[in-house]
């Protein structure tokens, strides 16, 4: 039976993920976290661990013998990582590289999560040829850590995605679908930016998407995201239709509006053709992906 360790288990797509190798008979699942599991009834073994903690890396690596490790764990909030650079760099850079050690020495075939904000933005959607340009301080350290990725001599596989939306826990943790729904409901007028694009994943999509990578076996690069290429406020729209909100809350705007401390690329998305050929992905649209959401939150 082949041992799979996921680092990040509390994250959007780890609660996920770990669901979903739990339940397949063939794998043993590891779940690592810096906490304790919010799931604690998925069938995976929990082991405490800080990526950026050699030690801790070394005891669970030891213990668990890993055949695969995902890394999902990482610091994903782009505007802390511009005002902590020391920090994202530790744990989205230096710690990937303490992972890719071990799994040098064990052996360990190694799938790292990445991001669509390791390019520029000028133009897309992107395949998995385009170019690393990143504007930003989370989108160098991430192709930092994709770089020692391709360079460690194991089996990897580098998995990018795009704004991944869903439902995880605790259920105050918010992504676009769930702000734009909460600010609505909540009568808050919201300012959504009209001149960025993305491909929206859905976080139960994006994990398949790394669970077939695994069962494939799959090495090199993957787009893994949604299929429609929309802005925020097509996002904030469609969402507000659905849920039955009042749409003349969200005001156009566009990126010069916003004051943050991290540039943003404006025109991401991904074209994921490599990824249903080859994995057989399919992603929802995201209407499905909005009913997902409606069908988990007992609406
Ligand atoms: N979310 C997006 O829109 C998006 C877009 C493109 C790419 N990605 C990439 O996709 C991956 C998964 O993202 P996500 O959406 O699941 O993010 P997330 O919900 O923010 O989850 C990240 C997880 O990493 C954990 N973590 C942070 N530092 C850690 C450390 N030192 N040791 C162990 N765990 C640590 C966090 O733990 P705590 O729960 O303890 O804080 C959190 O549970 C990331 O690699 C991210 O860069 C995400």
């Amino acid at each position: 039976m082949k041992t799979v360790l996921v680092t990040g288990a509390n994250g959007l797509l780890g609660q996920k993920l770990i669901r979903l190798l739990a339940a397949d008979p063939a794998l043993r699942t590891v779940a690592t976290a810096r906490q304790p599991l919010y799931q604690a009834d998925t069938g995976a073994t929990f082991y405490p661990l800080d990526i950026t903690n050699a030690n801790e890396i070394h005891q669970v690596f030891s213990e668990t013998q890993p055949d695969v490790v995902i890394n999902t764990a990482a610091a994903t909030q782009v505007d802390w990582c511009e005002q902590h650079p020391d920090a994202c760099y530790e744990i989205n850079t230096n710690a990937v590289a303490l992972l890719l050690q071990a799994c040098r020495q064990t052996g360990t075939a190694f799938v790292q999560l990445s991001t669509d904000f390791i390019f520029n933005g000028n133009h897309g959607p992107l395949d998995e040829t385009a170019q690393p340009d990143p504007v930003n301080i989370y989108g160098q350290s991430k192709l930092q850590a994709e770089q020692a990725v391709m360079k460690s001599g194991l089996n990897w596989c580098i998995i990018r995605t795009v704004l991944v939306y869903g439902v995880a826990r605790p259920l105050g943790r918010s992504n676009i679908v769930l702000w734009v729904k909460q600010s609505l409901e909540q009568k808050k007028p919201i300012q959504v930016v009209t001149d960025q694009k993305r491909t929206p994943t859905l976080a139960e999509d994006l994990a398949r998407g790394c669970y077939l990578a695994i069962k494939h076996q799959a090495t090199g690069i993957y787009h893994i995201s949604g299929e429609e290429l929309m802005s925020p406020y097509d996002i904030a729209l469609q969402t507000a239709r659905f849920f039955s909100l009042d749409e003349t809350l969200i005001s156009p705007a566009d990126s010069t509006t916003f004051r943050q401390p991290a540039r943003r690329p404006l025109i991401t998305g991904f074209i994921i053709n490599k990824a249903k050929t080859n994995l057989g992905y399919t992603p929802h649209t995201f209407t499905q992906g909005l009913a997902l959401i409606k069908q988990q939150l007992n609406l």
